[in-house]
């Protein structure tokens, strides 16, 4: 990948500071560094940062940052890289700060079922480590064995399992955060309801690294379910897959997981993993992929009887029940690595929409208008229970559209469309550098401009990954 162009902001004098406030062999200045802390997994965008910059305590961050306020020197954090729309790229060059050496869960709570880590720590490790304690961690982003929960903090992350248990912000409780200035504060405090003041800590949730960096983080764990069930339901017409979600709800139902794959996305992601573990014969165009959860395992199978039941009114055909351990794992391992394998494979934007749950049919139809208007070839999956579709594109010529008008215009219109819908940009992968164009067909600039006033309240200088989310003027 070509590097996009990047100011050079800093002086030899300022690498000398940050080497003295983080140790000498945590500031990378080499271009194999820069080059890898300089994308993440969004379209086929790099941009050089200055100097890769990697604290290690709650301290030093605020070192940096009081540094870089005074000097103006812009900062990106960073978890994993593993974000979708760009609020990890350092665009404006400057220092490129890693949240990776905090790497330790600091205690587990088991009296009142909290955790407290620091946001360098893979989700899926923090996710084991609390569910040997029979303890739950429910949001589960599909990069859940690389990602950080600093950064599903930063996007407000949801994944499968949100239909039921709701997203990140839903189990934060309280955050340690550094602010741009360098001071540090607690955003809240340990507590299961909080009615004092202005909510920071929700307001920090979600902000996608402009209002703070987040160095300790208290979250609200659940007891595990004791089990789980998990099928397969193929449908011949990709619009009736979708006009199911929504009636097993209504149905009175709420699965642990309700998953939507076109055929396209299964077919690529099997190939590229090499699986067989299920067929796929040509009249399938979706499936959907239906857990259920919970400590009765009797009532669990009642469920999805009567779920598959109900399906048949939406001409589902042959329903595949995963029936052990290892066939969950394979179907939700196809699952998760789609995003993967359609980019590796053309696909290289993606978009998060989300509607409400029964307007999914609706979107998906116009989805694939929009494709033959603009000429790309889209390929739908995500969590549909939530509404939540993320939609793959991949155009002949245009690979990113970050930067490329007519692949603006067309984003333009598919959210107008989402916007009609009743439903907004981004369901969890943030708005970041690559969504900011579309900020203004789904808010006032009465909206915009409360949030504009909030950025520059937390940081006067607009040090802080600036020019994500929006603009400042
Ligand atoms: C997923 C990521 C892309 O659901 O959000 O696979
Ligand atoms: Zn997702």
């Amino acid at each position: 990948m070509k590097p996009i162009a990047t100011p050079q902001i800093l002086s030899l004098k300022d690498i000398e500071a940050f080497k003295t406030i983080v140790g000498e062999e945590y500031v990378l200045i080499d271009e194999e560094a820069l080059h890898n802390y300089g994308h993440d997994e969004t379209e086929h965008l790099l941009f050089l940062p200055n100097a890769v910059v990697k604290p290690y305590t709650t301290q030093e961050v605020s070192a940096i940052l009081n540094y870089c306020n005074e000097h103006k020197i812009p900062v990106t954090p960073r978890g994993a890289g593993t974000g979708l729309s760009g609020g990890a790229l350092p665009q404006l060059g400057g220092v490129l700060l890693s949240t990776e050496r905090f790497n330790k869960i600091l205690e587990i709570d088991e009296r009142n079922l909290q955790v407290t880590t620091e946001p360098g720590v893979i989700t899926e490790v923090l996710q084991n480590t609390v569910k040997e304690k029979g303890l739950f961690y429910p949001p589960d982003p599909s990069s859940r064995g690389s990602c950080f929960i600093g950064g599903n903090i930063s996007e407000n992350s949801g994944g499968p399992k949100a239909v039921k248990y709701g997203v990140v912000k839903d189990y934060v409780l309280n955050l340690e955060v550094v602010l741009p200035n360098g001071e540090i504060i607690w955003t809240g405090c340990n507590v299961l309801k909080n009615s004092t003041g202005y909510n920071l800590t929700q307001l920090i949730v979600g902000s996608e690294g402009t209002l703070g960096i987040v160095t300790k983080i208290v979250l609200k764990l659940i007891p595990l379910p004791k089990y789980d069930l998990l099928m397969l339901v193929p449908f011949t017409d990709l619009e009736k897959a979708s006009e199911a979600v929504s009636a097993i709800f209504r149905a009175g139902f709420t699965p642990s997981g309700l998953e939507l794959m076109e055929i396209d996305a299964l077919k690529i992601v099997s190939k590229m993993v090499d699986s067989h573990a299920v067929p796929v014969n040509d009249d399938i165009a979706a499936h959907l992929i239906i857990e259920v959860d919970g400590n009765n395992a009797d009532v669990l199978m009642n469920e999805m009887e009567a779920i598959s039941e109900l399906l048949i009114q939406y001409n589902a055909g042959e329903v595949f029940f995963a029936d052990d351990a290892q066939q969950k794992a394979e179907l939700w391992k196809l699952r998760r690595r789609v995003a993967e394998a359609v980019k590796s494979s053309g696909y290289t934007i993606e978009e998060d929409a989300v509607v409400p749950r029964a307007e999914l049919p609706k979107l998906i139809k116009g989805v694939k208008e929009l494709g033959k208007q603009f000429g790309f070839h889209a390929v739908c999956y995500g969590h549909a229970g939530d509404g939540n579709l993320h939609i793959r594109i991949n155009h002949p010529t245009i690979k990113n559209s970050y930067g490329n008008t007519e692949m603006v215009e067309a984003l333009k219109a598919l959210f107008t469309l989402v916007n009609s819908l009743g439903g907004t940009i981004s369901g969890e992968h943030g708005i970041g550098l690559i969504q900011k164009p579309y900020m203004h067909v789904v808010f006032k600039e009465a909206n915009l401009k409360l949030m504009r006033s909030i950025k520059q309240s937390f940081d006067p200088n607009n040090i802080l990954n600036a020019g994500k989310i929006f603009d400042l003027n």
